[in-house]
């Protein structure tokens, strides 16, 4: 009947202007949302048509404010970049750092404070933490692949999470080379470039493409990571190592590996590629095959076969005192 007087698409877009002004009276009553996050909801949504559910709901604010913080701090890298007029400090062994780093962690800070100046930040840069408060948290890696950046090798991403409650809330990731972006909301989906993701529904090893990470500094390990990384080989399609863990997880979400495992990882380069992978249907877990992943150090992540395929087969290579940080 509607459709024959309107087209159909019309109909969906008068459908959902009614039911954000219903959301907006409803919150309005309740007081717990204001004018700015209902039409921050319709730009999510506009942003990606390709959904068919109405409005994503929760932590569009968030989540466009983390998309404005990371293009502007990818808009700072690139100037860097264009010119490679950036300069390289040493903040341990093997472990670089840049001016790119630090202006745009301090320019992804500014945007989030201002937008959500009660909330905590944690930030490779300027504000590590050891342990994850309660409450809000961002956590950001303005540079995820600093030693890739440095040489101009082209995959480093931008990395922004809101962690609340100790539970990944938010997660973005954009590779600042291709400007390859993905997203993710709890309870959502997780996106690449607006599309809908999910991980590999391939479960035999034989057939997966595994991703992995070398450790820069922390070599303790590295003998019995040789030996699995034989395994990996002997047991695979194959093994890759873009040298962004951020990324890394991104491209297990996306499907186009299987799985990935590393150690020597902080909370920056884990926290919102984790929840990314979770949205996409993947599942995390550390070495031990506990939640222990974010402070842990070691993780282990792909669909669920492919994931306790990787468990089992470090399981293998460790002694289980190698297994805990
Ligand atoms: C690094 C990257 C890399 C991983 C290192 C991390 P950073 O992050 O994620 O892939 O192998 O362990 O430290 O230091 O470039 O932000």
């Amino acid at each position: 009947m509607v459709a024959g007087y309107w087209d159909i698409h019309e109909y969906k877009f008068v459908v959902r202007i009614k039911v954000a002004k219903y959301l907006y009276f409803l919150a309005d009553i309740k007081g717990k949302m204001n004018y700015d996050s209902i039409f921050s909801i319709v730009d999510h949504e506009n942003q990606h048509s390709n959904l068919q559910r109405p409005y994503i709901l929760k932590y569009s604010k968030e989540l466009n404010t983390a998309k404005k913080a990371a293009a502007e701090a990818s808009a700072i890298i690139r100037e860097y970049a264009s010119d490679e007029s950036f300069s390289i400090e040493l903040k341990g062994k093997n472990d670089l750092v840049t001016d790119a780093d630090i202006s745009a962690e301090n320019k992804i800070i500014e945007i989030l404070n201002e937008a959500f100046p009660e909330d905590l930040i944690l930030a490779e840069e300027s504000q590590a933490r050891k342990i994850l408060p309660e409450g809000r948290v961002w956590i950001i890696d303005p540079i995820d692949g600093t030693t890739n950046f440095a040489h101009q090798f082209p995959r480093y991403c931008v990395s922004i999470a809101l962690w609340d409650q100790k539970t990944p809330r938010v997660g973005l990731v954009l590779e600042v080379a291709s400007q390859e972006l993905f997203t993710a909301v709890d309870g959502e989906g997780a996106w690449m470039n607006g599309k809908e993701i999910h991980v590999s529904q391939n479960t035999d090893p034989s057939s997966s493409l595994i991703g992995t990470g070398f450790p820069y500094n922390n070599l303790e390990l590295v003998d019995n990571y040789l030996v699995l990384f034989k395994r990996m080989m002997e047991k695979t399609h194959g093994v890759r190592r873009p040298g962004t863990a951020a990324w890394d997880l991104c491209n297990v979400a996306c499907g186009r590996f299987e799985g990935f495992y590393e150690y020597g990882l902080s909370p920056w380069d884990v926290a919102a590629g984790a929840l990314i992978i979770q949205e996409a249907g993947g599942v995390i877990c550390d070495w031990e095959g506990e939640d222990d992943w974010l402070f842990g150090e070691r993780i282990i992540a792909g669909n669920k076969v492919i994931k306790d395929f990787l468990k089992d087969e470090i399981q293998a290579c460790f002694q289980k005192v190698q297994l805990k940080k």
